[in-house]
């Protein structure tokens, strides 16, 4: 308690003396074996390998020898034929193709160079470590270069200047600048200058910390056990750093499309009534709904995998009529299964030993929602397919996605977390708690995302989850957890999310309206606003805190709010063909203006705009009262979505928004295509093109498919690209997916009906 108070402040609290650092000096030997250069230094031993052209992995074990096995985020890695090898006096040089890595052997470090040209560089030496087992690793960096990615962390979208750490932790406590560590630990930096963008993925699972406060000139980075493991990738922009690290961690694979419509929940709606009262205000009021949630209160005191029998007596019924309304239903799963001898779940994972345990075989228990609990140890498989099979029981019922919280794992203890001795058994290798900690959210992420597509063939799984690590994106879209009602937390979404989707993951959202705190009805609207863009849109609050579903305030708030649900559903066969480019090429569906306009200084801190793909702009109102804002718009020329004024790119306009008005732009040359009105995503929308013109090309791109399963990987889906040309609207089409909607309307925005300028 104390630490909420000065006494946080004592003198003897503040300058902690750092641990004594010692620096790995020298290589000592070598060995080339036609892929990995690896060999000994005066402390430990090393290995470095290009992954790719633009890629490469370097290791240092300071106290032993460098493991080189795969990661679970780096599952891509693969060192790359035909780099050839150069050794000399001083230095071993390693090329593939323009790209050219070198070792300077006193003074351990490196450079690379593309072309000829230098674009990477470390300290020398860059390696150091301390007797408590510490490792550090140090870049140089330009003292103002914007540092983009890390994750979901707070803040702004620019890290330079700050120390981020990364340690999954629960906080519910205000979401602050201060408080760093949140739910998800993504090491993963971008370091941006107007030509190039340089990727550092330190891929080691301790809590690790990027400091890029204490010295002007570099970047370092530090981690509290195991071995240096770092993947730099040297792209020439922002989006070809993030491609290559998500060729490397994994994609986001396309979700099903009712996964992308708008959903409702609240912690908790008590009853099955309650939940068939939500769905029937939905519809009573026309308001478009794909999913309802299920937190903790629809099951049996808190344990996973039953429901409560007095207030969920019809739990299938239930599922049943909702899924023949079109609607999804998302229970919570938490990892804490309660200590009961009388519960099955708990009897079969001790029988099995499939729980959490020391090295002594002792069960760890930690308190969670069900009071005393064991934790699956998720890092084995034995323990993934246990639990994927133990989904049958809501997938039976027609449930098809589920809600993993409480994953970092949360314990309510003094440390928060399981005991850091525990150890996991990752298939007979047997690691700590302080070293798998930061991975325990995305096994059981992995555990369930395959239980869902195994229980239910060809049907692509939705899982959503509060923790993560690096490559989480590929089983999990992601919340931002428990933020609060509070406009400095609307405003923090955008760079959380712009981050979170620099970090490969570009499946996010946070709670709309707010989790905690009450919500005011401006500050919904505004809200609803943001989220009806980002990519994952769910409304959630927490109990005892005001209720804030869409009608919650009377009409004239509900209306707004139902507008810009509704406008999602119209943006939503542009926001699905963004899903499937994600999956293709790693891009995220919201972009920072960097990643677009890599070379435009006035894009590199913008935190309170982003992009939707290439060619929406949306630049919300987030403050109480403000009906103008300052809207950078980038080079080119842009037009107000709703006015279809245009306006000139490369400068700032003052726009007026009141409160029914989300600043929304398009850019010149864009073919938007939007859809009808639906009640949600298993409606069949057909499609009105939207063509804003431009002098240049104009051109759209349409992806469909059956919105749910995976034939599309089989052809099955239907890409149509559209290029319009002096009043002629050309469209192709690829894929075999017949059922494509169909085109009821096409508009010219920008040109009257006699072809001239508006
Ligand atoms: C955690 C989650 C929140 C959920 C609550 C109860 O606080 O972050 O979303 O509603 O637990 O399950």
């Amino acid at each position: 308690m104390l630490e909420t108070t000065s006494y946080a402040i004592l003198p003897s609290q503040v300058n902690k003396k750092e641990e004594l650092r010692h620096p790995v000096q020298s290589i000592c030997s070598y060995e080339w074996d036609g892929k990995v250069l690896s060999g000994m230094l005066s402390k430990g031993s090393f290995f470095i390998y290009f992954t790719r052209e633009n890629t490469l992995r370097f290791a240092v074990q300071p106290f032993g020898e460098a493991d080189v096995s795969p990661t679970i985020a780096a599952e891509r890695d693969q060192p790359l034929d035909g780099v050839t090898f150069e050794p000399s006096e001083d230095s071993l040089v390693l090329e593939a193709g323009a790209h050219r890595v070198t070792i300077f052997k006193n003074s351990l470090s490196f450079s690379v160079s593309r072309n000829g040209a230098t674009v990477f560089q470390t300290e020398a030496p860059c390696v150091s470590y301390t007797k408590e087992k510490q490792v550090y690793f140090s870049v140089e960096k330009e003292t103002d270069a914007p540092i983009y990615g890390l994750g979901e962390k707070s803040g702004f979208i620019n890290k330079n200047g700050l120390k981020i750490s990364n340690w999954n932790t629960d906080v519910f406590a205000p979401h602050n600048k201060d408080t760093v560590e949140l739910y998800q630990s993504i090491p993963f930096a971008l370091i941006h200058a107007q030509d190039k963008t340089t990727g550092i993925f330190f891929d080691n699972t301790f809590r690790t910390s990027f400091d890029m406060q204490t010295y002007r000139d570099k970047l370092e980075i530090m981690a509290e056990g195991g071995q240096v493991n770092v993947y730099v990738i040297w792209g020439e922009d922002v989006k070809e750093t993030v491609q290559a690290y998500t060729d490397l961690t994994g994609k986001t694979p396309l979700p099903p499309k009712w996964s992308l419509g708008y959903h409702q929940s609240r912690y908790s709606y008590t009853s099955q009534d309650e939940v068939s009262t939500i769905a029937a205000t939905f519809k009573k009021y026309g308001i478009p709904l794909d999913c309802i949630f299920l937190d903790i209160h629809y099951m049996d005191d808190y344990r996973v995998f039953t429901f409560n029998e007095d207030t969920f007596p019809g739990a299938g019924a239930l599922v049943k009529d909702l899924n023949s309304q079109g609607i999804d239903v998302v229970p919570i799963v938490d990892p804490g299964v309660k200590k009961d001898v009388h519960y099955p779940v708990y009897v079969e994972g001790m029988e099995k030993g499939y729980f959490s345990k020391y090295l002594d075989g002792d069960v760890y228990y930690g308190e969670v929602w069900p009071g005393e609990s064991a934790f699956p140890d998720f890092f084995n498989s034995s323990v993934q397919k246990w639990w994927g099979g133990l989904h049958q029981y809501y997938t039976k019922l027609g449930i098809r996605g589920i809600w993993n919280d409480m994953n970092e794992p949360s314990v309510f203890n003094e440390t928060k977390t399981m005991d850091l001795d525990v150890m996991h058994d990752v298939d007979g290798k047997k690691i700590s708690h302080k070293e798998g900690h930061n991975l325990y959210g995305l096994y059981m992420s992995k555990a369930t995302f395959e239980g869902l597509k195994e229980q239910v063939p060809n049907s692509r799984p939705f899982s959503l989850t509060r923790a993560g690590y690096a490559g989480v994106q590929r089983y999990s879209a992601v919340w931002t957890g428990d933020n609060r009602s509070h406009w400095e937390h609307l405003e923090m979404s955008l760079p959380m999310i712009i981050n979170l989707g620099l970090s490969g993951v570009a499946f996010s959202g946070a709670d709309v309206g707010g989790f905690s705190s009450d919500t005011t009805p401006e500050l919904l609207i505004r809200w609803t606003q943001v989220g009806a863009f980002l990519p994952y849109f769910r409304n959630h609050s927490v109990q005892d805190s005001i209720y804030q579903e869409p009608w919650a305030f009377g009409e004239a708030t509900m209306e707004s709010v139902k507008k810009y649900i509704e406008l999602r559903y119209r943006f939503m066969p542009y926001l699905y063909t963004l899903f499937h480019e994600a999956e293709q090429t790693g891009l995220p569906v919201v972009r920072p203006l960097v990643m677009e306009y890599p070379q435009d200084e006035e894009t590199f801190q913008c935190s309170d705009q982003f992009l939707l793909g290439k060619n929406v702009l949306v630049a919300p109102i987030l403050r109480q009262g403000q009906t103008h804002r300052a809207v950078y718009l980038p080079a080119g020329e842009w037009y107000d979505f709703w006015t279809e004024e245009r306006y000139k790119g490369g400068e700032y306009h003052l726009i007026k928004a009141d409160l029914d008005t989300l600043p929304l732009f398009v850019k010149e040359g864009t073919i938007l295509p939007l859809g009808s009105p639906v009640r949600n995503t298993k409606e069949k929308q057909e499609i009105e093109l939207h063509i804003y013109h431009s002098e240049q090309e104009v051109t759209g791109i349409l992806y469909e498919d059956d919105g749910i399963s995976y034939d599309y990987r089989d052809q099955a889906y239907s890409i149509s690209t559209y290029d319009y040309k002096k009043g002629d609207l050309q469209i192709s089409r690829e894929g075999s997916y017949e059922a494509t909607a169909e085109i009821i309307a096409t508009k010219i925005i920008g040109k009257n009906e006699a072809g001239e300028d508006i």
